[in-house]
C-alpha cells in the first residue's frame, strides 16, 4: 500500500513523505478497508510533531478519519458474532493510519455510508457529527424554539452543530472570525452571523434574542465560556466542546450561580469506555436526520485536494485557519485516473 509513515517527528506537514509500504494484515477480529477519501484533523498536526496526547510507537502511519470499501471482513468475532459488513460494503470510520490506501480497523469504529452520500462527503463524518449531536441533544437537551449560539460555526464541529440545531427547530446565531466563514455558516442554515473579533460581539448576540434575554445554549469549541456568560439566558446551558483558541479559561463560579446556568462538558471519545450504548443512540439520531435530508456533508470546497501527495498541503491550509468545515483529501484508486 501507499501511506504517510512517521519514522521520526517532523516540524510541519511540508516534511511528510508518501512511501510504498507492506499491506497491513488485519487481526482475526478486524476489517481491512481500502481508503477512498481521508479527512484532516488538527490533532494530526500535533501528532506528526510528537506533541499530541496519543503518540503511537514509531514507526506509525499518520491520519485517522476516512471512508472506503471493505476488502476483507473479520474471520472471527467475539462470541461467534457475524460481521456487520461484508466485502464490498461502503463504510466510513476512524483509526490510526488514515493517510494510506489501506487500513485495519475494528467493527465498532466503522459505520455504513448513508445512501446517496459519496466517499468524499462521508470521510469527515465520524468525529464531528456525533460530537455536535451528543453535545446539543444528549448533553444540552436542545429543543424547538431555543436560541443557540454556535462559536467557530464554520469549523468542522461548528457546521455540524449549526445543522443539528436547525434540525431540532432552534434559531442559530453563528460566530466566526471573518465574513466568508459567516457566509458559509449561513449557507448551512445559521439564521444570524456575528463576527467575534468585534469587541461588542456579546451585545450583538443579546440584541438578536427576544427582549435581549440571551441565548439558551452556547456551543463552544473555542474557549469562550467566560465571555459567553454575558449573553446567556436564565437557565442556559454552556457546552464545553474544545479549546481551539489555545487557552484554558478560568472563571468565577459565582457567575454560574447568579445566572442560574449549567456548564456542561462533552468528551465524545470517552463514550466508548463509559457509555457505549449512548453511541448507538447518537448515531441512530444522526442517520435519522440524514434520511430526512436535514444534514449534509460539510467539506471544504474552495480548493480540491486529490491524492495522498496533497495531504501536506491540506494539513497546512487547515493549520493556517484558512479552511472551513472538514478538509478532505480524495484518494484515487490505483490504476484509475486522478480526475
Ligand atoms: N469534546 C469533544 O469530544 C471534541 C470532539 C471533536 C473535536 N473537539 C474539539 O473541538 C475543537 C474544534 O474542532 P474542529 O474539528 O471543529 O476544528 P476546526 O475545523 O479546525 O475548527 C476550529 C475553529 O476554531 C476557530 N478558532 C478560533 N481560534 C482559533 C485559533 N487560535 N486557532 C485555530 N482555530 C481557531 C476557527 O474559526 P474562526 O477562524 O472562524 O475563528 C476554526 O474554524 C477542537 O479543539 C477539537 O479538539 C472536541
Amino acid at each position: 500500500m501507499r501511506g504517510i509513515q512517521i519514522t521520526q517527528y517532523v516540524k510541519g506537514p511540508e516534511e511528510l513523505k508518501i512511501s510504498n509500504l507492506p499491506d497491513p494484515v488485519p487481526k482475526p477480529n478486524e476489517y481491512l478497508v481500502r481508503i477512498h477519501a481521508t479527512a484532516c484533523n488538527f490533532f494530526d498536526l500535533l501528532q506528526i510533531r510528537g506533541i499530541y496526547q496519543h503518540q503511537p510507537k514509531i514507526p506509525w502511519i499518520s491520519g485517522s478519519e476516512f471512508s472506503g470499501v471493505v476488502v476483507n471482513a473479520p474471520t472471527s468475532l467475539p462470541g461467534g458474532k457475524k460481521p456487520k459488513y461484508k466485502k464490498g460494503d461502503r463504510v466510513f470510520g476512524a483509526a490510526q493510519g488514515g493517510y494510506a490506501t489501506l487500513i485495519c480497523i475494528g467493527e465498532e469504529r466503522l459505520r455504513p455510508i448513508p445512501d446517496g452520500w459519496d466517499f468524499f462527503d462521508a470521510a469527515g463524518l465520524f468525529v464531528t457529527m456525533p460530537t455536535s449531536y451528543a453535545g446539543l441533544v444528549t448533553r444540552a437537551g436542545i429543543k424547538s424554539g431555543d436560541y443557540v449560539l454556535v462559536h467557530a460555526a464554520a469549523g468542522g464541529v461548528g457546521l455540524a452543530a449549526v445543522q443539528i440545531a436547525k434540525a431540532f427547530g432552534a434559531t442559530v446565531i453563528a460566530t466566526a472570525g471573518n465574513k466568508h466563514k459567516l457566509e458559509v455558516a449561513k449557507s448551512f442554515g445559521a439564521d444570524y452571523g456575528v463576527d467575534y473579533r468585534a469587541n461588542d460581539w456579546t451585545d450583538q448576540v443579546k440584541a438578536i434574542t427576544p427582549n435581549k434575554r440571551g441565548v439558551d445554549i452556547v456551543y463552544d469549541p473555542v474557549g469562550l465560556i467566560s465571555q459567553s456568560m454575558k449573553c446567556i439566558a436564565w437557565n442556559g446551558r454552556l457546552l464545553v466542546i474544545g479549546f481551539a483558541g489555545g487557552e484554558l479559561e478560568k472563571m468565577g463560579t459565582n457567575r454560574i450561580l447568579l445566572k442560574n446556568v449549567s456548564v456542561v462538558g462533552l468528551h465524545w471519545g470517552a463514550y466508548s469506555i463509559h457509555e457505549p450504548e449512548t453511541i448507538e443512540e447518537v448515531w441512530d439520531g444522526i442517520f435519522k436526520l440524514v434520511a430526512e435530508g436535514k444534514i449534509r456533508g460539510t467539506n471544504f470546497t474552495d480548493e480540491e485536494f486529490v491524492g495522498l501527495e496533497r495531504v501536506p498541503a491540506a494539513l497546512k491550509a487547515l493549520g493556517e485557519r484558512g479552511t472551513w468545515g472538514k478538509v478532505v483529501v480524495k484518494v484515487p484508486q490505483e490504476g484509475a485516473s486522478k480526475i
